[in-house]
Formats: C-alpha cells, sequence, structure tokens
C-alpha cells in the first residue's frame, strides 16, 4: 500500500501551464501504451486525494457539474480546500482542508489496502511529503517545454535524493519515470528535532 504522486509534468517540471491549462498535454493526443498504464495504475488505487485548482480543472473541462456521470474515478476522493466548492452529484466526494495526517489517515482506512493517488498540485503534495508520507514518484514527461507554470513538487529533496525504480517509454512521446521516496520522517520546520540516539 503506498501513497504515489502519479503525474504528467513538461520536460522542466510544470504538470500545468501558469494558467493551470493543460493544453499543451492534450494536444499530443492518445499514444499506445499509455491507456494500458493508467489502467493498470488506477486498479490499483483505493483513494484519491487532489487540491482546489485540479478539481475546479476536471469540472471545467469534463462539463462536470452539467454531467455528472462523467466523474471519471471509482475511489473515494478527497478535495483540499478553503472554500465551499460545488460537489459532483453522486461521486464519492469529500471536501476537506489543514490537516493533511488526519486526512492520509482516513484515506488510509478507506483505501482497503490499495494504493492512494495524490493527483497535485505539487504544494499538496509538498504537505503529505513535509509529514512522510509519500512514498513514490512516478511522472511521465512529455517532451514539451514551458517558460512557466505550476512547479511539480516546491520541496528541496536531496538528501538522501529519490530512488529511481523505473523507466518505461511510450511510443516516441512520453517517458514514465518511478522514483522511491525514502521513508517516512515528518520533515516539517516546526517539529521538534530529534537528537542521535534520542
Ligand atoms: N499534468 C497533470 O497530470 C496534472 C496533475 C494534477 C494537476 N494538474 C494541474 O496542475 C494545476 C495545479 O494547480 P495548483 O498547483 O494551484 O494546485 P492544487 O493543489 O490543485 O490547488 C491549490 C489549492 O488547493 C487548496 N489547498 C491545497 N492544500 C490545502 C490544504 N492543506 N487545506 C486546504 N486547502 C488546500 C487551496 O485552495 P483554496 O484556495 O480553495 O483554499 C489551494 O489554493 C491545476 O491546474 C491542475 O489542473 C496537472
Amino acid at each position: 500500500m503506498k501513497t504515489q504522486y502519479y503525474t504528467a509534468s513538461t520536460l522542466n517540471g510544470f504538470p500545468a501551464d501558469e494558467r493551470g491549462s493543460l493544453d499543451w498535454l492534450l494536444g499530443l493526443g492518445e499514444v499506445d501504451g499509455m491507456q494500458d498504464g493508467y489502467a493498470r495504475f488506477i486498479a490499483a488505487v483505493g483513494a484519491i486525494a487532489m487540491g482546489a485548482h485540479t478539481y475546479e480543472w476536471l469540472l471545467r473541462h469534463e462539463g462536470l457539474l452539467r454531467a455528472p456521470t462523467k466523474w471519471p474515478y471509482a475511489a473515494p476522493t478527497w478535495v483540499f480546500s478553503h472554500r465551499d466548492l460545488p460537489l459532483v452529484p453522486d461521486a464519492d466526494l469529500r471536501l476537506v482542508r489543514g490537516d493533511v495526517p488526519a486526512v492520509h489517515a482516513a484515506m488510509m482506512r478507506a483505501a482497503g489496502g490499495k494504493n492512494i493517488w495524490l493527483v497535485g498540485g505539487g504544494e499538496l503534495v509538498g504537505s503529505f511529503y513535509d509529514h512522510g508520507l509519500l512514498d513514490e514518484i512516478v511522472v511521465t514527461i512529455a517532451p514539451i517545454v514551458l517558460p512557466s507554470g505550476a512547479p511539480i513538487l516546491p520541496r528541496r529533496i536531496t538528501d538522501p535524493p529519490l530512488a529511481p525504480t523505473g523507466v518505461e517509454r511510450h511510443g516516441d512521446v512520453f517517458v514514465t519515470l518511478t522514483y522511491g521516496v525514502a521513508p517516512g520522517v515528518a520533515r516539517e520546520p516546526s517539529l521538534p528535532v530529534r537528537s542521535p540516539g534520542a
């Protein structure tokens, strides 16, 4: 049971452009093998978390408030926001704020032994990382470079570095890279620092 950040990104680390748009990604179209990879990934997912902007992008892109049956996920989904966002009728959704460890614990209980998918954005995934609650990053790199955008993971992860565990090529377009994150020590500066031997 892993907590995974599974996302697509430009080569220079932007999952979305500066307006939150994914047009640069959708413009690449369907690529052989990508759908199979996603189907394998999502079959192992038991709970999903995303930030407000990612959820709002989904609402707009799929027209979900007019066509709620197009909600794409069967797994229970937690949306982080400080606002009272509209919920897609009949989708297994809950709005939450703040307390990432408590939400993660609820997600673990709901996931029934399956994985947890952190959809993004980067700052929300970073707050799971800060609490030692991120196990794996799976990033599909698109052959695109943008001048700016929403950063994939605005954190410093150097010591230990991430551990590369997989490389998969999809057609002539995408490369999926998988990295393990060193196991779980809370990294919030405000938490007490444990001295060696304590
Ligand atoms: N390429 C891909 O595969 C991919 C994957 C995921 C996302 N995306 C895109 O990337 C963009 C990401 O946008 P983003 O970086 O702005 O991230 P985001 O995480 O989707 O949205 C950020 C917002 O989430 C809410 N939030 C985050 N943490 C919270 C917490 N602990 N408690 C309460 N609310 C919290 C806040 O919203 P409030 O203002 O409501 O409080 C915050 O402004 C989106 O446009 C999305 O479509 C792309």
